[in-house]
């Protein structure tokens, strides 16, 4: 058998032990010398695997709350803010924030599990700090020289589920980098970067569990390296973070990255558009601001090809006899109508309309037009949200206005009372190529302050 080239932490066998008969532990106490008299047998080249939470007890990190349910609750909530520096998402009680470690994760590291009915935890201040400073302890006090990772449990963003993920480190590169090396197959590992400090977090907590007994493991038999490392690097710095906001939270707070990549695509690939996707983003461009706690937009999805080409070609033959009207030439009108048109090519249009229900009628035609306005210009927001929601999909949209031109043969086309004004058409896909990137830059001219 040719012999297997391994990573040079890994070795072909570990162990992993568990630490039993650890006391409970309280504010003050020793916890190195709890973990130097339960693990007489501990070996320098070991990993001291250990579960934050009896470094915040032990580190004093415990916070006084309420007893009664209801109350403890609150009082753990008003932490999480409190530990955090932004919160990330919030679905239903569930927030995700960046905690002042720089942590991404649910509740800011504030726990209220394995503690007393009137306490709750919040993470060690340094964890890498904590783990140098335990490292250091058990080589003062029995010689031997570990490595010690700090544990805390978190989900990961697009799976089910939690693993243990190191906070704190000391003692071994917590990350190894393949850039360079090459697999069995000969391909180059380029991007591969393993998290190993996490492993180890993850793999202790298969024999320490979470239910409070067994908060310490130990894992043998690593070949380790020390490049000096620590917990804090296994946070992905911001400038390549490309998921820190949700698309959710994203389009509720007007994200610019999204609102940037909108641009008007006007050639998409064959790739089919996902419903679920569109439908999505309709509802959040339903979402846009109206008059007088009016809903006055729709959108029509033509989803039936015949129909999109029956009124396409209907306003193409409208569009021909204004153009004749306007004594255009024969050339110049067939010049024109032979532009290629995307609304037949994309792979679906939405046409969004106004139906300014709900609308104020004056005595005047002054105020009435105003008042027509203010609908219009609803509806324009709306048509924005669903490109900005579209492009936060990485869906390509264009706006034709083509329709506004052409109401009453879109109505009768699609069969729509009078009180339906089409507002454009929006062509959908998947983009073919993607304009250059554009940054909001200077406002110029458009940002008059006074
Ligand atoms: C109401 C409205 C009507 C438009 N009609 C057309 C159109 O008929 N054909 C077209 O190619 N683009 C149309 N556009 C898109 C503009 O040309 C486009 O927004 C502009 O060139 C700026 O480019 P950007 O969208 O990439 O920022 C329309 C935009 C709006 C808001």
């Amino acid at each position: 058998m040719p012999e297997m080239k391994l990573p040079d932490h890994a070795s072909s066998k570990i162990e992993i032990l568990p630490v039993e008969g650890l006391p409970e532990f309280r504010p003050g106490d020793d916890l190195t010398g709890a973990i130097v008299k339960a693990v007489p047998w501990l070996r320098s080249g070991d990993v001291l695997v250990v579960t934050s939470k009896i470094v915040s007890k032990a580190e004093g990190m415990l916070i006084r709350v309420p007893t009664d349910p209801e109350e403890r609750d609150a009082a753990r909530r008003e932490l999480v803010e409190d530990e955090s520096v932004r919160v990330i998402a919030r679905i239903n009680r569930t927030v995700i924030t960046e905690n002042k470690l720089g942590i991404v994760q649910a509740a800011s590291g504030v726990d209220a599990s394995n503690v007393a009915a009137g306490e709750v935890a919040l993470l060690p201040t340094d964890p890498d700090a904590s783990a140098l400073a335990l490292r250091n302890g058990l080589r003062e006090r029995t010689g031997v020289e570990v490595a010690v990772v700090i544990t805390d449990t978190m989900g990961r963003a697009w799976r089910v589920g939690q693993t243990d993920a190191a906070i704190g480190s000391s003692g071994l590169r917590v990350l190894h980098a393949y850039a360079g090396e090459v697999d069995s197959q000969g391909n180059e590992l380029a991007v591969t970067e393993v998290a190993i400090a996490d492993e180890l977090a993850a793999a202790a907590d298969l024999v320490k569990g979470k239910l409070g007994g067994t908060p310490v493991a130990v894992v043998r038999g690593l070949r380790l390296t020390d490049d000096g490392s620590t917990a804090r690097e296994l946070i992905r710095p911001i400038e390549e973070d490309l998921f820190r906001l949700g698309t959710n939270e994203a389009i509720a707070q007007g994200r610019r990255e999204a609102v940037l990549a909108r641009r008007s695509i006007r050639s998409f690939t064959g790739e089919p558009v996902d419903p679920e996707v569109l439908r999505r983003a309709v509802s959040t461009a339903l979402t846009a601001p109206a008059p007088h706690h009016t809903k006055p937009v729709r959108f029509v999805w033509l989803r039936e090809e015949g129909l999109r080409r029956k009124l396409l070609d209907a306003m193409k033959a409208s569009w021909q006899a204004d153009l004749e009207a306007d004594d255009f030439t024969a050339e110049q009108v067939a010049k024109r109508l032979s532009r290629g048109d995307i609304l037949y090519d994309a792979p679906e249009v939405v046409v969004p309309f106004l139906v300014a229900e709900g609308a104020h009628t004056y005595r005047d035609d002054r105020r009435n037009a105003c008042e027509h306005t203010m609908f219009t210009v609803a509806g324009g927001a709306a048509v924005q949200g669903l490109l900005v929601a579209l492009a936060a999909e990485d869906l390509g949209s264009c706006w034709i206005g083509s329709t506004i031109f052409a109401p009453a043969i879109v109505r009768e086309v699609l069969g729509l009372d009078a009180r339906w004004e089409p507002l454009g058409a929006v062509a959908i896909g998947h983009p073919a190529a993607l304009p250059p990137a554009r940054g909001a830059g200077d406002p110029g001219e458009g940002l008059l302050e006074l």
